[in-house]
């Protein structure tokens, strides 16, 4: 058999845990496997490059940030858009796939990789795909890989504004990954004891954020510290599409909530306010023990699904188990927030506010 492997969209840390866990399993499983490694994520494909991947390929990666594939984002919109060569990039990519006389195509990446990887499916092209991202928002799986590293990362740094806001008596506003979800800011806010999370899925009233951090001050709390989700939004643009959020941000030069929200604090409590963007830093690095093993056990389970022709799948953690979850049933779904969530209720009983 011959076993395409790509890592698509944004990177995040453990990406070469799974090419070395699907990629050990494969050669230890399938006698005479092919595994080969297509650079650049379905950029790769849309080109017709790929070179086989040897044991030694393999080895020293399992602690290694980024990916040794390389990655790229390609839009799903643009996937059957034909271009001035009359030919659509999944046309690209099927032609491509058959032409290096794939079998099968183990696609790493988010949900963006997953809709493309299901339009694979749908012209006949056998995946298994395994879901990855800071964010965890992957539709139909409890956890993503990356995204607890990126917690661990979002915490220590938390833990460092803390140090400096207590010194100098101030609020900081950290605002932290995740696009529209705002799993990576709860997470790392409660493991930071951050006093209040802000999230896309709760928007937040400003007022009353600014009367709990006066009412932390008055209370004798030097510093206070708001963990801000990218994505979060005030309540009074709850109603705007995103789209216009981002517009009305840009006539602003402000891409995120974070930069008016501290004006505003200060504007209206009088305490000294800063920001302090983590950004890339939650996405680089070496991936931490928990997930060098989840990643592990995802590249084994994608590998599993190619040893037993189980294709147009994605590996999927339910409580302790992997699972398989249709592509088709996983594209275009993202999995968000909800009120009802045992994080929340946590956090709300623990005093934290999140915006209400
Ligand atoms: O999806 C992962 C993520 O890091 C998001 O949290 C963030 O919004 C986005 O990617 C940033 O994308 P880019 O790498 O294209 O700047």
């Amino acid at each position: 058999m011959k076993i395409g492997i790509l890592t698509s969209g944004g990177d995040c840390s453990g990406l070469n845990a799974v090419i070395r866990a699907a990629g050990i399993s494969l050669f230890n499983n399938l006698k005479g496997v092919q595994l080969v490694g297509i650079p650049d994520g379905y950029g790769g494909l849309i080109r017709g490059e790929g070179e086989l991947l040897g044991r030694d390929d393999l080895a020293g990666i399992l602690d290694k940030g980024g990916t040794v594939l390389g990655s790229s984002r390609q839009p799903f919109k643009q996937m059957e858009v034909v271009g001035d060569d009359g030919e659509s990039k999944l046309a690209k990519m099927v032609r491509n796939y058959k032409a290096m006389g794939l079998d099968c195509l183990i696609a790493i990446g988010g949900a963006g990789t997953h809709k493309n990887a299901a339009l694979l499916k749908r012209e006949g092209c056998n995946v298994v795909g395994v879901p990855k991202t800071i964010d965890n928002d992957i539709y139909g799986t409890d956890v993503t890989f990356g995204f607890q590293t990126a917690v661990e990362v979002a915490t220590d740094c938390m833990d460092r504004i803390r140090t400096t806001a207590e010194s100098h008596a101030r609020v900081m506003l950290v605002e932290i990954m995740g696009n529209k979800a705002g799993w990576l800011a709860l997470h790392s806010g409660i493991a930071a004891g951050a006093d209040a999370i802000l999230i896309p899925e709760i928007p937040f009233y400003e007022d009353r954020l600014c009367a709990f951090v006066a009412s932390k001050k008055s209370t004798g709390a030097r510093s206070v510290i708001i963990a801000v989700a990218e994505g979060a939004h005030i309540r009074a643009e709850a109603g705007l599409k995103r789209k216009k959020r981002s517009f009305a941000r840009a006539e602003l030069n402000e891409s995120t909530v974070t930069p008016h929200l501290a004006e505003y604090i200060e504007e209206k409590t009088g305490y000294a306010a800063r920001t302090s963007v983590l950004g890339y830093v939650q996405r680089g690095g070496t991936p931490c023990a928990y997930d060098r093993l989840l990643c592990t056990r995802l590249g084994e389970a994608a590998a599993d699904f190619v040893a037993e022709g189980r294709f147009g799948v994605t590996v999927a953690v339910k409580g302790n188990r992997l699972v398989a979850n249709e592509l088709e049933d996983v594209a275009g779904r993202y999995k968000y927030v909800t009120r009802g969530d045992r994080m929340i209720k946590c956090a709300k009983e623990l005093g934290i506010f999140l915006g209400e």
